[in-house]
């Protein structure tokens, strides 16, 4: 068969499952193109040039095992390829983390402007509840005068972190830490990025299957989703440094959080998704 035909067959066999798309690819064709061009090693980009390629019996067999297993087990793509991507950078990633999809990344894309008066003015970061790592390491592979401490209280996502480093070769300036929340950190941060887990516990019960699949922990936070982030918040001020700034991704919670924190100074940051979905508080600020 060539190339062509077997992605236009995945995508046929995508589109008429029950597959939800939510961990990188955001439709049938994405996640055909995307493993077809995984199992192949071709780059995502450069598919056009190969779509006329004869593909090997043995590559086909490949290809067939992942997408059954995609469709029968809703396993995420993610996971079976062990790949991820938080912007243009590539992840090494298993069930023991979370899928990267961090919407922090837009902020580091844009050098935190306009909410840090320079990047350059900052030395330490501290990644709270890093999972994969893939923030922290990618915040340290964009500045490369960057300190970062990567934390987390799973032991299996500190795994995934440390082969994240070491894929980055980020060793000398990223370093992992199992805590819960801080209470292993023995140091003080000119910025702290945090996803936590946000997921309230009406819609834990109605998640897609393919979230059942990522590590509970990653994504349940209480009753009003907010239990780690009430801990963040109260916490939070005596780990930064002198005009520190924290940023926290809140999913879809802004309502509550709003409410929940009505006395505090929040300021809303944009993201290519929308401005509802993290919150940046300077340590004057923090209780
Ligand atoms: C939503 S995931 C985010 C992972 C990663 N930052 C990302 O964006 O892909 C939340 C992470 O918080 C971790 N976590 C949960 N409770 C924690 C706690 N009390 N202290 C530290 N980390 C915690 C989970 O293990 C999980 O890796």
């Amino acid at each position: 068969m060539i190339l062509n035909e077997i992605i236009d067959k995945i995508t046929d066999e995508f589109e008429n499952s029950d597959i939800f798309f939510g961990h990188g690819a955001v439709s049938p064709i994405d996640e055909a193109v995307w493993l077809v061009s995984s199992v192949l090693k071709i780059k995502f980009k450069d598919i056009n040039k190969y779509l006329k390629t004869i593909v090997s019996v043995e590559d086909i067999n490949k290809i067939n095992l992942i997408k059954s297993m995609r469709i029968e087990q809703r396993i995420p793509l993610a996971y079976l390829l062990n790949e991820a991507w938080l912007k243009d950078v590539e992840f090494y990633i298993d069930e023991r983390a979370l899928i990267p999809r961090s919407l922090i990344a837009d902020l580091i894309e844009d050098d935190f402007y306009p909410w840090l008066e320079s990047i350059h003015n900052i030395n330490s970061v501290l990644d709270l509840c890093c999972g994969s790592g893939c923030v922290g390491i990618l915040l340290a592979k964009s500045y490369p005068h960057l300190d970062v401490d990567l934390i987390d209280i799973s032991d299996p996502a500190l795994e995934v972190a440390k082969i994240n480093i070491q894929k980055h070769n980020l060793q000398k300036r990223v370093t992992a830490i199992q805590s819960n929340l801080f209470e292993h950190c023995k140091k003080k941060y000119d910025l702290i990025v945090t996803n936590p887990p946000y997921v309230n516990a009406s819609s834990m019960t109605k998640l897609p299957t393919e979230y059942q699949k990522e590590p509970q922990l990653a994504l349940a936070s209480g009753e009003d989703g907010l239990d780690l982030t009430r801990l963040i918040i109260k916490n939070a001020k005596k780990y930064l440094n002198a005009n520190g700034k924290i940023f926290i991704e809140i999913g879809h919670n802004r309502d509550v959080i709003d409410e929940v924190f009505k006395d505090l100074n929040l300021w809303w940051v944009d993201t290519e998704s929308g401005s509802d979905y993290i919150f940046m508080l300077e340590k004057n600020d923090l209780p």
